[in-house]
């Protein structure tokens, strides 16, 4: 790599100030139509490129990695998530990823409660009807939802953003309940009061709430399938910030058409950015466009991990946000 000015490409438009910290360190192609690269793009993309900066608009497959250049020695990715960077095929061609994990944990918590709320308040549902201008004024019995206090959480991913979710959710009088590959460190599980699962259908099947906060990787494909889902009570609901191949959304749409599960707060989908049109028809949800992590001060410190993750690696050190194949 040509040490401290490398060829950069960013695949879609970051802030400003990002931009012009790249342009003064690196040698660095913007992409100021913020266009989402065609995979032909991408393979010229890496063909070129020392660094690429992508984000996860950009399926950056085996595929597409056939193709990269001799040069090319890092994917900075601008965003936590890699499931749609095949790690293994990088690292077999000498390519280093790295992503930014830690700054999006508070606003990503946030959206969850956000959601928890939203859906078990009916929120969405009872700004639709004060704009309609059909709202015929208070009554008894109108836009009754449901309190979240004293209800179960079962959070499915224990990582930052769970216990971010959990530290939250302790403050709406919300009893915690996880599953997670590692049980957490007993100062944890004792701070959060929290009760460890080992079996997530066991931990499903007793929830109020359920916030999928893993990540999507093979093992987590499905994990809420069409069999697990139907564990869930008629009443519960289901929060999901993460990523949406983990649930699988046909089966989730046909229960919550069915009322075998009472509502759904959705900031990912399986097919994004498609929705399924018959998840869109229901009262029951709400839905958003993958914003969970969108605030400035989020996306200012996203830009920051990439600029020091390809800073670090130029000078000849190890980037201090390496994701490795054995993370996976
Ligand atoms: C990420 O960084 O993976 C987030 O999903 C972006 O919102």
């Amino acid at each position: 790599m040509a040490r401290n000015r490398p060829l950069v490409i960013v695949t879609r438009k970051l802030p400003e100030s990002i931009e012009t910290r790249m342009m003064e360190l690196f040698n660095t192609r913007l992409n100021d139509s913020d266009n989402p690269m065609s995979k032909a793009e991408l393979i010229e993309a890496v063909k070129t490129a020392e660094v690429l900066v992508p984000t996860l608009t950009d399926r950056i497959d085996a595929s597409v990695l056939a193709h990269a250049g001799p040069s090319l020695k890092l994917i900075a990715n601008y965003g936590t998530g890699v499931d749609h960077i095949d790690i293994e095929a990088a690292y077999a061609r000498g390519v280093t990823v790295t992503n930014t994990p830690g700054v999006l944990t508070d606003d990503t918590a946030d959206m969850t409660m956000a959601l928890i709320l939203g859906v078990s308040r009916r929120l969405a549902e009872g700004e639709r009807l004060a704009r309609s201008g059909e709202w015929d004024g208070w009554s008894p019995t109108g836009m009754l939802g449901h309190r979240i206090t004293g209800k179960r959480l079962g959070i499915l991913g224990m990582g930052r953003i769970g216990t971010a979710v959990a530290r939250r959710s302790r403050g709406f009088g919300l009893s915690i309940h996880y599953h997670n590959r590692r049980r957490v460190h007993e100062s944890i599980e004792n701070e959060l009061e929290a009760t460890y699962w080992e079996s997530l259908d066991q931990m499903i099947a007793r929830m109020d709430i359920i916030s999928v906060n893993c990540p999507h990787t093979p093992a987590t494909f499905h994990l809420l399938s069409a069999r697990r889902l139907k564990l869930l009570r008629p009443q519960s609901i289901i929060v999901n910030t993460s990523r949406g191949e983990v649930i699988d959304e046909a089966a989730l749409t046909r229960m919550l058409r069915a009322k075998e599960i009472a509502g759904a707060g959705l900031d990912v989908f399986e097919h994004e950015p498609a929705i399924n049109p018959k998840l869109r028809e229901l009262d029951n949800v709400v839905l958003l466009p993958h914003m969970s992590s969108a605030t400035i001060e989020g996306r200012l410190d996203m830009g920051e991990k990439v600029v020091i993750n390809i800073k670090t690696f130029a000078d000849g050190h190890r980037p201090p946000d390496r994701v490795l194949p054995s993370q996976l």
